[in-house]
């Protein structure tokens, strides 16, 4: 079975797809088309493929295929709206949770819209006249709700951005806000860690004078990020909002408002919530926790108009996935830290979730995608942190008696099933073999010791004592050390 048909994305039963010949990005081209033609095969819902011709390179066209170019030549520049009920379906996106199949989450259309371009507005402190420059894939949410329908929605120009943040150099970002007069520019810490470790001239060298306010999203901002880009790019003079939200929000929910009269920007991680949103800390025993300088799983406690509505195709794990772990509470599945002033910031997620360069991702995906192949009876992926991609996954894995000689060629297999299956950027960093991993009685696997073992930190791993055999944890152990004085002498 191929992952296409795991994950469920028959699900939509979409019927047309919209795809280019090839994909460019950062100097590098993909030929989209072919992984488009190898998906539709499992996907007996899809009537038509519209092909653009991004680049000059020709693909042969199959029986679903149209040449987009070619129809639209004949069609009106027009296109009357069409009135749609507020609560019908306006997009769904499939993002990771921790267990299972990505979820088709979706998204409607009045309440959904009126967030976007609120807080398009208000959090970014647009103006109209303004060019607003969100760098995000336009696939993803951020895409859609800051490149697409927030601006839209508010009549802003918006930058279109096709590329990385180094090619052809790293003076991409601040050559088009320099071009573009980009006047709110949104990116992600990721690429911001990429960036600091150039030369200051790539920056300075360009003209950003037209900026008003940095904004900044995916995952935490480390004090270093923060600063290069406040001062290095903003010199000094622009807000820095860090935003915080999901695919589930639909919206920014939690961040600084640069227009507030008198409010404070303050480095790394400090935010307040949006208009309507209210959050609350919930401990482990279910209760909020009141008061501030405290921390717990955060929740938002009413609903606001940008929520998400529902799972694709199945209601009861939306349910059960945001609505159960706390009674009459939306949990986020991040945990959160309320500062004695009552600011927020986000502590990182509390679930099997990792965060690889702002990429949300179920460690149980790739543990999925690596399973699958035939010499490997189990794996457990954990995250660990990494310098510029904030996390990046760690494979431990047990391989067939039988296998363990071609160790080198598996490992290989295994990289190219995740690179395939998932993405590029789900492939571990790590692979370590073991004979086998920790588990309890139970059978569950003790992520915990491995986190550890993976961190170097081993002198504490707590209470061991319910592990199947913990004779276990020093085989680990030892495997890891082994692993690393290889990889140091390489
Ligand atoms: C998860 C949501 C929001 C659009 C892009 C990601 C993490 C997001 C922040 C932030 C710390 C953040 C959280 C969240 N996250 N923004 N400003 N500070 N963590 O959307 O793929 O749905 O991922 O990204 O863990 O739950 P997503």
């Amino acid at each position: 079975m191929n992952l296409a048909q795991k994950k469920g994305s028959h699900t939509a039963q979409c019927k047309i797809v919209i795809t280019s010949n090839q994909g460019v990005r950062g100097g590098r081209i993909f030929d989209l088309k072919s992984t488009v033609d190898n998906a539709v095969k499992s996907c007996p819902s899809v009537r038509h493929v519209f092909v653009a011709k991004r680049t000059n390179e020709s693909m042969p066209m199959g029986k679903l295929d149209i040449s987009l170019d070619e129809v639209m030549v004949g069609q009106s520049p027009v296109c009357a709206p069409e009135p749609m009920d507020s609560e019908e379906m306006l997009f769904m996106l499939y993002t990771s949770g921790s267990t299972g199949k990505p979820k088709g989450i979706v998204h409607t259309q009045a309440g959904y819209l009126l967030y976007a371009s609120l807080t398009h507005q208000y959090v970014f402190d647009y103006t109209p006249g303004d060019v607003f420059g969100c760098v995000a894939d336009i696939g993803w949410i951020t895409g859609h709700s800051y490149v697409v329908y927030g601006p839209l929605c508010n009549g802003a120009t918006s930058v279109l951005f096709e590329s990385t943040p180094v090619y052809p150099n790293p003076g991409r970002y601040w050559e088009t806000v320099q071009r573009l007069r980009i006047n709110q520019f949104y990116g992600a810490p990721t690429a911001i860690r990429l960036l600091l470790k150039y030369e200051e001239n790539w920056v300075k060298k360009y003209d950003r004078s037209s900026l008003k306010t940095l904004a900044s999203v995916g995952e935490p901002i480390n004090h270093e990020a923060w600063e290069w880009f406040h001062n290095v790019v903003g010199d000094g003079r622009c807000p820095l909002v860090d935003t915080w939200w999901q695919t589930e929000t639909g919206g920014v929910c939690i961040a600084p408002l640069p227009a507030e009269p008198g409010a404070e920007i303050r480095p790394a991680m400090a935010m307040r919530p949006f208009f309507g949103i209210q959050p609350a800390l919930l401990g482990e025993k279910g209760q909020i926790i009141t008061g501030n300088d405290v921390s717990g799983a955060l929740c938002i406690s009413k609903p606001w108009p940008g929520m998400a509505r529902t799972i694709f195709g199945d209601h009861q794990r939306f349910v059960d996935a945001y609505f159960k772990p706390y009674q009459g509470q939306y949990f986020t599945g991040d945990g959160a830290y309320r500062t004695e002033d009552g600011y927020y910031q986000i502590t990182g997620r509390m679930d099997d979730v990792i965060n690889i360069s702002g990429h949300r991702l179920g460690t149980a995906e790739i543990e999925d995608a690596l399973d699958e192949h035939p010499d490997v009876p189990e794996t457990a992926v954990i995250g660990i942190p990494h310098e510029i991609k904030g996390e990046v996954p760690f494979a431990f894995v047990v391989l067939k008696e039988s296998a363990t000689e071609n160790q080198r060629a598996v490992v290989e297999e295994m990289r190219h099933l995740v690179a395939t299956k998932i993405a590029k950027y789900a492939v571990p960093d790590h692979f370590l073999v073991v004979k086998r991993l920790p588990k309890t009685r139970s059978g569950k696997i003790m992520r915990r010791i491995l986190r550890k073992v993976a961190m170097q930190d081993t002198s504490n791993l707590g209470d061991i004592s319910t592990l199947d055999d913990p004779s276990v944890v020093s085989e680990i152990i030892e495997a890891h050390k082994r692993y690393r004085s290889h990889a140091a002498k390489k």
